[in-house]
């Protein structure tokens, strides 16, 4: 496979003798995750680098899709949010892309339901009206803890709509969830199917685990593909030399803007299909640093769109942040439409004459990369060499592992929440009242 391409020399301002030097202060944590990674078991927090190995845990979720698909499978509704839909919809999204509301033929799709909103439940209830039988939809409620208000009260609801349009549905629905949490003996006594995330790990680390394969095996993406690109970036991400390892330089680069007090970091990706990868990614860096006073500030940005929106701050205003673009490698992709080598409008832009809309993306990232470049504001950038699932599975887990590299370096606690625990809480008092 081509290889993620990571440069940061030219253009992210700081010391490779500076870089390197912090990067040792992380070989005793490195070590430990070497460890991790050599026994099959999910005794740790950071286990969740072993998921994408554990053949057993996915044959056991294949068995449970193989019983759900059926010929006229149609629709999968997620149900969870944050960590329970953010990595199937950042996987998804990045295979089939962001048309996919458009491709009515393109089926098995996936609905994914997170926030609680009445329109989007009526539109759902409207799906469901339309279908023959049960046999055209599975439900996978997602949630770590299994008591999260949206989630409990969408699964009610939509429960609600599949009882009353299907009568008996419960062996359409799975719930994953940690073994033993309020879900899963509620579930077991309902006679749902259950599939286990492990215990300790926690929903922004378990996108390769059943909270978020199970949906997309069973919308016919293979994820395997995925799973195989998370194992090599594993392997990458816990390499002892700095020049292979993408993870662990940019966990540093970070670390050290944090320390000149730069606390914000742009994740700047150009394809618009990657939009969940970035909210993804949000999430991850943001619930995984941002404790104790402590933490990077993650914005996600969208090229070329979010440049008419956000590029004036962005390059003129007090904009005191790192970035990291994303982009695909222009070399193989094909490209289906182009402007004619006889514009209708010739004057309006000049020297578009027969270029492709990738020619034309590709102008404008440079340009992007040269005004940061001539007004020294620092970034990083990531080519990939495709949108693979593979390729998506690399970033994954790189970006996984650097958030690991990345607590350990500013001394949090990665794999908490407690403050998004306390609104939680507050939301279950005030609905008691
Ligand atoms: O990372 C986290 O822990 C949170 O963002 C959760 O993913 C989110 O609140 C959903 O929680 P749960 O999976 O317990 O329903």
């Amino acid at each position: 496979m081509e290889r993620i391409r990571f440069n940061y020399r030219d253009f992210c301002g700081l010391e490779e003798g500076t870089i390197s030097q912090v990067g040792k202060a992380l070989s005793q944590y490195q070590s430990e995750l070497l460890s991790i990674g050599g026994k099959m078991e999910y005794g740790t927090h950071e286990s969740s680098i072993n998921l994408s190995f554990d053949q057993e845990m996915h044959n056991e979720i294949n068995a449970v899709a193989q019983k759900l698909i059926t010929s006229s499978l149609k629709y999968i509704i997620h149900v969870g949010i944050g960590g329970s839909n953010l990595g199937t919809q950042a996987i998804y999204e990045a295979y089939v892309g962001n048309l996919d509301p458009f491709l009515i033929e393109r089926v098995p799709k996936i609905i994914f339901i997170d926030t609680v909103n009445d329109a989007k439940l009526v539109a759902l209830q409207n799906i469901l009206r339309v279908l023959g039988s049960s046999d055209e939809v599975a439900v996978v409620v997602v949630s770590k803890s299994g008591i999260t208000t949206e989630t409990v009260a969408n699964f009610e609801i939509i429960y609600t709509l599949l009882k009353d349009r299907f009568g008996e549905v419960n062996h359409r629905i799975v719930m994953v969830t940690d073994r033993g949490s309020k879900l899963w003996v509620a579930g077991e006594s309902e006679g749902f199917v259950l599939l286990p995330i492990p215990k300790k790990v926690g929903g922004r680390f378990s996108v390769f685990s059943a909270a978020g394969t199970l949906s997309l095996i069973l919308s016919g993406i293979p994820v395997d593909e995925a799973r195989e690109g998370a194992s090599l970036a594993r392997e990458f991400a816990l390499s002892s030399s700095l020049e292979e390892n993408d993870a662990l330089l940019s966990a540093v680069i970070l670390f050290l803007y944090h320390e000149k007090g730069i606390h914000t970091h742009n994740n700047f990706l150009f394809d618009s299909s990657l939009e969940f990868l970035g909210k993804w990614h949000r999430q991850l860096l943001a619930e995984s640093t941002g404790k104790d006073g402590k933490g990077i500030l993650p914005i996600v940005s969208i090229g070329s769109t979010d440049l008419h929106s956000v590029g004036q701050f962005y390059l003129g205003g007090n904009h005191r942040a790192i970035t990291t673009f994303v982009h695909e490698a222009n070399e193989h992709k094909q490209t289906h439409t182009r402007i004619k080598s006889l514009p209708l409008l010739p004057e309006l832009v000049l020297n578009i004459a027969g270029k492709s809309p990738r020619e034309i993306n590709d102008a404008i990232y440079q340009g992007v990369k040269e005004a940061y470049r001539k007004r020294g504001l620092p970034f990083m950038e990531i080519t990939l060499p495709n949108l693979s699932l593979k390729t998506i599975g690399v970033y994954m887990q790189t970006k996984m592992i650097e958030v690991m590299y990345l607590a350990h370096l500013l001394g949090v606690n990665a794999f908490d929440q407690p403050n998004v625990e306390s609104y939680k809480d507050e939301t279950r008092d005030i609905l008691k009242r």
